[in-house]
């Protein structure tokens, strides 16, 4: 194969990422550790991580599946509930243990029935984490039946994020996953505090890829694709070098039989292919210049820890490289995301 150009970068880190547990954390681990130093891992376990002995424990299950070889920091959440301890939050940020809280409203998404109904239940830890400079990250969709799966972020950041962050202004919020250009506005148009992950899917697809021509399950995530303007917002604030905006690849594996079915689980699996595509989308905005702020700069600056030593080298081939349509992993197969397009970016 043809190799035409290279690009070295710091190496990535990931900051939103489902390992899960067992046999598909076995699976798995191997392709976010092959790429990326670090990930905030998403505590969304059945039952979920909410103690910081429940995160000590996933930890060591992490480390143990990882492979080993690779260098990998587990950077573990906390799952908010109602009943979750302040005491034993700020307990293991301090300690190292804990690097963040994930805030999911109830009933958002998968495995989210323990998370908030009600905010006034977890002012004390809100503001405890305001206080020692824990930050938050949020899956910001609304939850209420009325209001229309495609503009369940707006109206979150609307009837929720703002006047959380009112109420909380030196709480340090991340908003995951971000999907519309709602959400790019404003995080753009607040100075400080605020900062978003964007997903390696969301840069590609649209909901068409979801819904034209017939249902494909596997392009089906929370928060769903939304119309092509708001595709277009997301790959203008990545690949801008703004410094609140960098990779959270929300890669979530979920077995075939979960998804293709009548009711599907929400989740597109990336880890093995993400630095691929996101060199190939970042190559046609002209803004390979600005994938290293992306992937592994402004990520580590806005949790306060420093950035990667190591570099990773991408190398880009005339012809175009391929990746397994699905992998096996003890718990069963998992598609793995196709672009619609030919990937020729290849991690060395
Ligand atoms: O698509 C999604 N899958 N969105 C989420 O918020 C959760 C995730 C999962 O855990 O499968
Ligand atoms: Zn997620």
């Amino acid at each position: 194969m043809r190799v035409t150009k290279t690009l070295t970068i710091i190496k990535p880190d990931d900051w939103h990422l489902h390992l899960r547990d067992g046999a598909m954390l076995e699976g798995v681990i191997g392709h976010s550790s092959r790429h990326f130093a670090r990930a905030i891992i998403m505590p969304n376990l059945v039952p979920p991580v909410v103690t910081t002995s429940d995160a000590a424990a996933y930890r060591d299950r992490i480390l143990a599946a990882k492979p080993k070889a690779d260098f990998f920091k587990p950077l573990m959440t906390l799952y908010l509930t109602e009943q979750s301890d302040p005491n034993d939050i700020a307990s293991g940020f301090e300690n190292g243990l804990v690097s963040a809280v994930k805030l999911y409203p109830a009933g958002a998404t998968t495995n989210s029935a323990s998370g908030v109904k009600d905010f006034d239940k977890v002012m004390p830890v809100l503001q405890k984490m305001a206080e020692i400079g824990m930050p938050l990250c949020v899956h910001g969709e609304v939850t209420d039946a009325s209001i229309d799966i495609f503009d369940r972020e707006a109206v979150f950041i609307e009837r929720v994020l703002d006047p959380l962050r009112k109420r909380v202004p030196d709480l340090r919020i991340i908003m995951e996953h971000v999907t519309t250009k709602n959400g790019v506005d404003y995080v753009t148009s607040s100075d400080k505090n605020l900062a978003a992950t964007i997903t390696t899917h969301h840069l590609i697809i649209n909901r068409n890829a979801i819904l034209a021509g017939g249902i494909r399950p596997h392009y089906y995530c929370l928060p769903v694709a939304k119309r092509e303007e708001h595709r277009l917002a997301l790959r203008a604030a990545a690949t801008s070098g703004d410094k609140r905006f960098f990779i959270g690849t929300d890669s979530a594996p979920h077995i075939d039989d979960s998804k293709e079915h009548s009711c599907g689980c929400a989740g597109i699996y990336t880890s093995i292919n993400t630095m691929s595509c996101l060199a190939h989308v970042f190559e046609q905005e002209n803004a390979l210049d600005k994938l290293e702020a992306f992937t592994s700069l402004n990520g580590p600056a806005y949790y306060n820890m420093p950035h990667n030593d190591d570099t990773i080298t991408l190398i880009r081939h005339d012809e175009p490289i391929t990746f397994p349509d699905k992998i096996d992993t003890g718990a069963g197969p998992v598609t793995v995301f196709d672009p619609m397009f030919p990937l020729h970016w290849e991690v060395q």
